[in-house]
């Protein structure tokens, strides 16, 4: 049990979490994200970040501090609070990025973590190996035994109230992830940042990102805060929460805002391209495009980084939101809908609907159908492993349409796309006061019809009729040969589909 970590309320593998930061005397609510603060380089002052953006906790790198003699001196004398102007939880990095950029660091974690607690560091972290993706296995397994080792090595420290991060390694082998997860999982550090994922975001690879991920989370207790090392563009934070991580760190709004570009939620513009700022931001109602090209390099750049946080952080705000209110993953659809590496992301998200449906809760809001990937929400998936355990009576009638006025039927089920059949009993009851859309498309139908299927097979007994609209081909073929279909009016009753839509008009 980690007690420092206390999750408050969940969607898909999302969650509102409690983090206790003990020597930062501070609890801070999850997800979070880190602004970065390079030591030799302050785009927005940190005691800004505090009082304008509300920023609790912060990341730097205690390697840089370690390395600049004036740095070094200031933090060991008063304190990296103090260097830092910042009150709030700060983490600190150990220069292991600075191993995997530029081959070799000096520096062991013993003397690192040491170094992180005498400069009053709230969350300090170990020398591991950021292992880059698509390296041969023999790499990944011979780098993760290192990064074991150090995780060893810092569990062995007396560190007081100072946490410790325990980074999860392992390549883009999903197996390597899971037993790091799991074996980070076993020590007794305190948080469990997802490491090396920097070149597949910076190389838009957001699918394998995912699984990498997922891969880490069946290895982790999902009482793990994970963080997502290196991860603060906005337009993949609702991806990235919904897959599981807690803690995100940017140091996307300072570089990028160096370079001249402006994050949106669903990609990333140079401001050279831009006519109009479309955004509401104090930094967006002040100026516009050309009054922002006018300005010098260094106001320019800090506009900039302004900008880039506060969107970001509006949208961790409403991806909290999402949770709250049980429709993280229409969040994800509409960002999926952004940026075509953003869908290849969601896909495989739902390449681990089995996964997320453990952790999903089985009542929410209003399930919305958005798009043909809502057809492989967990929430239909959950249906359909339910319908095998339903039993059916003698001579069942399935139907989009009303109960019939006849007693040809032992009893009449609704069929609903994506979810397929279920009992009248259950109309009420998430998810099947979904809104759907009136012209429902070939992946729900399809999904309705596997659910046919399931019960169909799980009740040899019972003889079936099925009454739909005019349903797509692909999705007749998956009805066993044993259902009669019949077409809604054969049976004489009113189309439900315009009646269900009414309710729901949110
Ligand atoms: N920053 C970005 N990626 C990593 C990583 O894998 N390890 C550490 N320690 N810091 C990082
Ligand atoms: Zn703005």
């Amino acid at each position: 049990m980690r007690d420092h970590f206390e999750i408050r309320d969940a969607d898909v593998a999302g969650r509102i979490g409690r983090l206790e930061i003990p020597r930062a005397d501070r609890t801070i609510e999850t997800p979070a994200l880190m602004p970065v603060i390079n030591p030799n380089m302050l785009t927005i002052e940190p005691s800004r970040l505090a009082s304008e953006f509300g920023v609790e906790l912060l990341i730097t790198n205690s390697y840089i501090i370690r390395q600049t003699d004036r740095l070094r001196k200031q933090a060991l004398e008063e304190g990296l609070h103090e260097l830092l102007e910042f009150d709030g939880a700060i983490m600190t990095d150990s220069g292991s990025f600075q191993l995997s950029e530029y081959g070799e660091i000096e520096v062991t974690t013993e003397e690192i973590v040491n170094f992180q607690y005498e400069i009053g560091s709230d969350i300090a972290t170990p020398v591991d190996i950021p292992t880059p993706p698509n390296v041969s296995r023999k790499q990944a397994e011979d780098d993760l035994a290192i990064t074991e080792q150090a995780l060893a090595d810092a569990e062995a420290i007396d560190v007081g109230e100072m946490l410790l991060n325990a980074p999860v390694q392992g390549s883009t082998y999903p197996e390597l992830r899971e037993q790091a997860g799991r074996h980070a999982a076993r020590t007794d550090l305190d948080m469990f940042p997802i490491g090396a994922v920097v070149p597949l975001m910076n190389n838009y690879r957001y699918d394998e990102l995912v699984t990498a991920v997922s891969a880490a989370k069946r290895g982790l207790d999902t009482d793990c805060p994970v963080h997502l090392f290196g991860a603060g563009h906005p337009m993949m934070l609702a991806l990235a929460v919904a897959v599981g991580c807690d803690l995100f760190d940017s140091a996307a709004y300072a570089l990028y805002a160096r370079a001249g570009r402006y994050l949106t939620v669903s990609g990333t513009e140079h401001l050279e391209e831009l006519d109009y700022l479309p955004c509401s931001c104090p930094v967006c109602t002040e100026q516009t495009p050309e009054k922002l090209r006018e300005k010098d390099d260094e106001t320019r750049e800090r506009l900039l980084a302004e900008h880039n946080l506060y969107v970001t952080f509006e949208e961790l705000r409403r991806i909290k939101q999402a949770i709250r209110s049980g429709n993280l993953l229409e969040l994800v659809d509409r960002r999926a809908r952004g940026h075509p590496a953003m869908y290849d992301g969601y896909r495989a998200l739902l390449d681990h609907a089995a996964q997320l449906e453990a952790e999903d809760p089985v009542s929410k809001g209003t399930f919305f159908y958005t798009s043909p990937e809502s057809a492989r929400r967990p929430e239909v998936l959950r249906h359909h492993t339910r319908l095998e355990r339903l039993s059916t009576p003698e001579r069942l009638l399935l139907t989009e349409a009303g109960a019939p006025d006849t007693d040809e039927y032992d009893a009449a089920w609704r069929v609903l796309a994506p979810f397929g059949p279920f009992p009248r009993a259950l109309s009420e009851t998430y998810p099947f006061t979904a809104a759907v859309p009136d012209r429902p498309d070939r992946q729900g139908q399809i999904a309705a019809a596997e659910g046919v299927s399931r019960l169909v097979e799980a009740n040899r007994e019972t003889e079936f009729t099925l009454a739909i609209s005019a349903w797509h081909v692909d999705a007749l073929d998956v009805i066993p040969k044993q259902v009669r279909i019949k077409r809604i009016g054969e049976i004489g009753e009113q189309n439900e589909r315009s009646e269900n839509n009414t309710k729901h008009d949110e």
